[in-house]
This record gives C-alpha cells, structure tokens and sequence, in this order.
C-alpha cells in the first residue's frame, strides 16, 4: 500500500474501470483505504490476458500494474463454468460467442442453444482475485453455485444475469436485482476474503 499524505488513508490500485466494480469496492473500504483506478494512475494499456485460468489472468492484470507503474495492486477475473460443458466457457465467458469481442446478448444465446438438450444445468459462477502487496502475491476466490434457466428471465444486471440462477433462490440473477445479488454472488464472496485479509493486515 502506499501512504500518500499523512492525513489520507493509504491507496491501493484496483486494475479495472468498471465503474460499477470501482463504487462497490470505494464504498467498502471508505476513509480506511483509498482505491484508485487504472485511469487514476494514468495506465491506458490493454493488458493482455493470455492465462488459461481466472487466477493467472488476475495475476498477469496484477503484476502488469505492480512492475510498469509501481503500485501495490489488486485484480479480478470471472468465469462461468458450465457442467455438461466440462467447465466452458471459464476463462473464455467474455468472449464466448465471438474471440475477438463481448457480446452478451450473443453469449447467452450460444449458452442457451449449447445446453438445448442438456439435462444437467449446473453452473457456478467463479471470481478470483489476485493481490500483490508488500512484495507477496495472495489469491482470493468466491463462487456461487446454482442452474442456468432455459430462457432469460428479469431485467436487472449485466451479462448472463438473465440465465442464470443461483442455488436456493429459484430466481435468475436478473431477477432478484442487484441488492440481493451483491450479498450473495461470487465476486461479493471473492471480495468479502480480500476485505477480511486486508482488514487484519
Ligand atoms: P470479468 O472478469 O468481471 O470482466 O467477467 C468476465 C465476463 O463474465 C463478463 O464479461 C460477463 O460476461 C461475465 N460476468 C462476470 N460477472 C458476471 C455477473 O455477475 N453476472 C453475469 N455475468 C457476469
């Protein structure tokens, strides 16, 4: 971490501009600790993810901020993972329909038809965190386990929201709404880790 001013909480790089993810993590650690994005300190770089996994993505997104701009840094990267699938699309969920860009509404189309006459729908959702402070590297992961539906259901949330619904609740993400879903997904259990080991340094 590095301490700025004496009266400023120390800062922490978090590598996205998702600006919903920057306001979740900025209202956790408010006044303790303060998150800057990649924007704050001027990287415009397309990182590259090249990894095979969510945490080596996360890592390589983590230790591109750490050894080009210095900074203490954490990073993110979530995957869906589909049983009758053998765990696609994973690392690929962004760019599951098309290689070369995200299009959601095409992605849960192909996750629709891909599982048409499948009768194990079991899915989880899997975020993994990566963190480089004070010269060591930690991994956090949340999951969230549950059945992708055989139609999009509700209007709430981004992504495969629509599809995909989390075990115990009989309601797709999208349609128990983003308060709900911010206490239970996986990247909210991937964070409440990070949060836990940050809050006992
Ligand atoms: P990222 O690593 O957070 O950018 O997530 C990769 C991809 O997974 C996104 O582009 C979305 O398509 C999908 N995704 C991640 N988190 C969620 C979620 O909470 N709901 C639905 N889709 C998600």
């Amino acid at each position: 971490m590095t301490t700025l001013h004496t009266d400023t909480p120390p800062s922490l790089v978090f590598a996205t501009n998702n600006a919903h993810k920057l306001s979740e993590i900025r209202a956790i650690f408010a006044g303790k600790l303060q998150i800057l994005s990649l924007a704050d300190i001027d990287c415009h770089d397309d990182i590259p993810e090249t990894a095979d996994t969510l945490e080596g993505n996360a890592l390589i997104k983590a230790r591109w901020v750490k050894e080009k701009y210095g900074y203490d840094c954490f990073a993110d990267d979530t995957g869906l993972e589909v049983t009758a699938l053998d765990g696609r699309p994973g690392v690929h969920t962004a760019r599951y329909a098309y290689p070369d860009r995200h299009d959601p509404e095409a992605n849960t189309q192909k996750l629709l038809s891909e599982l048409k006459d499948k009768a194990d729908r079991t899915a989880q959702f899997r975020t993994a965190i990566a963190l480089i402070l004070d010269g060591e590297e930690h991994v956090f992961e949340g999951v969230v386990r549950g059945q992708i539906a055989t139609e999009k259901r509700g209007t709430e949330g981004f992504g495969y929201d629509p599809v995909f619904i989390p075990e115990d609740t009989g309601r797709t993400f999208a349609e128990l709404g983003t308060e709900v879903k911010n206490k239970i997904s996986h990247r909210a259990r991937a964070v409440a880790h990070l949060v836990e080991f940050l809050q006992s340094k």
